[in-house]
């Protein structure tokens, strides 16, 4: 999907950097995907503007955040990637309110509000990706998870066209799914934390690091864990107790690590892993009667 000339001279003025033809392999953890065009915003308020630009050009998006738990398809993308730039004044304390930008990065939310003494999110540490992503997907680690802590989320909203803020108690947050609607784009939230002194925090990001060092592949390039865990199972040990460690589609590869974490291992294609989840879901479903879902997103055309 390309942006031509003049749309393009417009969006510079709404404040949107375009980059032509970029390979969103670079983009995702994965190191997967087709290419576009890319969209930088770096003005929020005029993201209604924006978005209005594109629809009257018919112009479809997706909006990537840190790309750590998507995989996107091949080839010529039929969409463009909208990308929050994230500023250097994204996050602030007031008490144990803690106000944070949707572009800034997880774990550096996390340590940021460590160093003023706010805790409750050690678990959180070590999940790769933007904090809008956490939001969407009710990121969580380590008996944490970030929905419990939100107390507003301003948000935009593709199909009523503004911006606007829910309250915490407004937002279903269930496991690995929200109540937002797939077009909704994060954009700020307020969290309340508990007050802890920062040596403590620190103990605990420690602990939860050491963990995630033992069982998960952290030096190879993945999105994460592929499916959901199913209700009272684990997925990982299911996939594992069939012995597919190490099993292959093309470049992709199910970690020797942790068997719910699925590599890319050469040069993987998202078909190789689509392949790969297709394959083992298959195996896991007539091995044990279970249908894992996919944790992972998967936006192809
Ligand atoms: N297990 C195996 N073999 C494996 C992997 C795991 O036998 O290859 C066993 C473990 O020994 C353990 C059980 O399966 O008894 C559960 O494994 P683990 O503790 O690694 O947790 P998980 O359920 O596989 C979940 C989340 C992770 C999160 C960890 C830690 C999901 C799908 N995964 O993994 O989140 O980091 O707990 O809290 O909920 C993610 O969301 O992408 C993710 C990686």
């Amino acid at each position: 999907m390309r942006v031509n000339d003049r749309l393009a001279a417009k969006l510079a003025d709404l404040g949107v950097e375009v980059q032509h033809e970029v390979s969103l392999a670079t983009r995702t953890s994965l190191e997967i995907g087709g290419t576009t065009d890319e969209l930088i915003l770096r003005r929020y308020d005029r993201i209604a503007e924006v978005m209005s630009l594109l629809a009257n050009e018919n112009i479809a998006w997706r909006f990537l955040g840190g790309g750590t738990n998507v995989l996107i398809g091949d080839g010529e993308l039929s969409w463009v990637a909208l990308h929050l730039a994230s500023s250097r004044d994204g996050m602030r304390v007031e008490g144990n309110a803690a106000y944070i930008e949707a572009a800034a990065d997880l774990g550096g939310a996390v340590t940021f509000c460590a160093k003023r003494d706010l805790g409750g999110m050690e678990g959180l540490i070590g999940v790769p990706g933007s904090v809008g992503g956490a939001l969407r997907m009710n990121a969580g680690a380590y008996g944490t998870q970030i929905g419990p802590h939100v107390r507003e989320v301003q948000l935009y909203r593709a199909a009523n066209g503004t911006i606007e803020t829910l309250r915490g108690a407004e937002i279903r947050f269930d496991y690995r799914h929200t109540s937002f609607a797939p077009n909704d784009v994060m954009l700020h939230v307020k969290l309340e934390l508990p007050s802890k002194p920062y040596k403590e925090i620190l103990a605990g990001i420690r602990v939860c690091n050491e963990k995630r060092r033992a069982s998960q592949p952290l030096n190879q390039r993945s999105a994460g864990c592929i499916f959901k865990n199913p209700p009272g199972g684990s997925a990982g040990r299911m996939i594992d107790e069939l012995g597919l460690k190490g099993f292959r589609v093309g470049g992709a590869a199910v970690s020797d690590r942790h068997a719910n974490f699925f590599v890319n291992a050469g040069d993987a294609t998202c078909a190789d892993m689509l392949g790969l989840i297709g394959a083992v879901r298959g195996r896991v479903r007539d091995a044990f009667g279970v249908e894992l879902e996919n944790e992972v997103i998967v936006w192809q055309n």
